[in-house]
């Protein structure tokens, strides 16, 4: 793994190695498994998975649980660049027949919560009957909303990355590894 990279005019260096990456996921599968043993093929948990950051972090969770479930997908979109607009975009809206079922929202990252919160309303529009949040990060210090981050699996300081699905302008979701921006 290379200790810097650069993607469009910005420099990253490495901040979280695949392998720590992988172990707290590891730790997360373990939670769901005991949480959601209750799933059947009749009742499956809907993984709702947000397009596209969400992609590396939900193929990895869907390795390691084992409970019925259906894989689903959505997109939001509230980044350009390095910042958040605070205007949330929908590209693809929320799968038909939600009714009646638990959610499961597979995020990359929860960063001001204006993604997640409007995530969680659309679900309540659409009669789901439990609808929880996983997501693989999570900026603490940014994060004052008061929609329940249920699964997370690494917490990180308020500092832009990229890699595991994460990009900057749409590049660097191919690096196996969290590359922090290089201030
Ligand atoms: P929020 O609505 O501010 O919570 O932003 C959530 C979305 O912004 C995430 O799903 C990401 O797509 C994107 N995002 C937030 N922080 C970062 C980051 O550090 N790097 C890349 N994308 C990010
Ligand atoms: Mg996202």
């Amino acid at each position: 793994m290379d200790p810097k990279i650069t993607l469009h005019d910005k420099t990253f260096k490495l901040f979280i190695p695949n392998e720590e990456i992988e172990k707290a996921i590891d730790a997360l599968a373990e939670r769901l498994n005991a949480d959601y043993a209750d799933a059947t093929d009749e009742d499956p948990v809907v993984l709702l998975c947000t397009l596209n950051g969400a992609i590396i972090f939900a193929a990895e969770l869907l390795k390691r649980v084992k409970f019925p479930l259906v894989l689903k997908a959505c997109k939001l979109s509230s980044y350009q660049g390095t910042q958040s607009t605070g205007y949330i975009k929908t590209e693809v809206p929320l799968p038909a027949h939600l009714e009646g079922k638990r959610v499961i929202i597979v995020e990359d990252i929860v960063d001001t919560g204006n993604t997640i919160v409007a995530m969680k309303d659309l679900l309540q529009d659409a009669s789901v009957r439990d609808s929880k949040v996983c997501t693989l990060l999570v900026k603490p210090d940014v994060y004052k909303k008061h929609v329940k981050l249920d699964y997370v699996a690494m917490e990180i300081p308020n500092r832009f990355i990229v890699g595991f699905g994460l990009d900057y302008d749409e590049l660097g979701r191919n690096i196996k590894d969290i590359y922090v921006l290089d201030e």
